[in-house]
């Protein structure tokens, strides 16, 4: 599976599923780190991974739609069949969700629906919450609102300070979001037998 991911800033999760694609645990290739902050530290991972990357933002764009359909004409042009959001900090616009509706996934640092927005862990921790957890959802028009996929949950501890339960939730999502990838890819695969068994019959 040709996946592209998409990131504005540290690229912690992007490099994790690098690194599973690498050790064979996960069967899919990132045809394009695609970011809209020119100094992110992303950009840094892709270029030691060797992994194909493009920076532009919406402000390079008279509008948000022709910034869209670049990227749109980037996805088409390198063949992406998942797009994979993994800190993209935009909300996706009618022009890309058009085209890649149920084939574009992010992961968040809550259990949806609560705490969604930019500062889940930190909201999450103030809340005083006893747990909270990491989400994989299909995308949609809203903020963290698309159909859920997988979530797992943490106890938020006595002793956890917002830095230790940071670190545990990225831990997570680090294993989380390949291993969640592996499933999509596998479901697609049984189901693609499937209808070439029904078309043969
Ligand atoms: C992650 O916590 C992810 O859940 C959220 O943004 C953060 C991105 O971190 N959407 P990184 O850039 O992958 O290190």
């Amino acid at each position: 599976m040709k996946l592209a991911v998409f990131a504005s800033g540290s690229g912690s999760n992007f490099q994790a599923i690098a690194e599973a694609i690498q050790k064979g645990q996960l069967e899919a290739e990132i045809g394009l780190l695609f970011c809209d902050k020119k100094t992110a530290h992303v950009l840094q991972r892709a270029a030691a991974l060797q992994i194909p990357a493009v920076t532009f933002s919406p402000k390079d764009f008279p509008s948000k739609v022709q910034y869209e359909q670049e990227i749109l004409r980037l996805l088409e042009e390198n063949e992406i069949e998942l797009v994979v959001l993994a800190g993209y900090m935009r909300i996706i616009g009618a022009t890309l969700l058009a085209r890649f509706a149920n084939r574009m996934i992010n992961i968040h640092p809550s259990l949806l629906p609560a705490f969604p927005g930019i500062h889940g862990i930190q909201d999450a921790f103030e809340a005083g919450v006893a747990e909270t957890g990491v989400t994989i959802h299909y995308v949609d028009a809203g903020v963290d609102t698309g159909p859920i996929i997988a979530q797992e949950k943490i106890n938020i501890t006595t002793e956890d300070t917002l830095a230790t339960l940071t670190e545990k939730i990225h831990t997570i999502e680090h294993r989380l979001y390949p291993t969640v990838l592996q499933k999509l890819i596998t479901t697609q695969k049984e189901r693609a037998i499937d209808d070439e068994k029904k078309s043969l019959n």
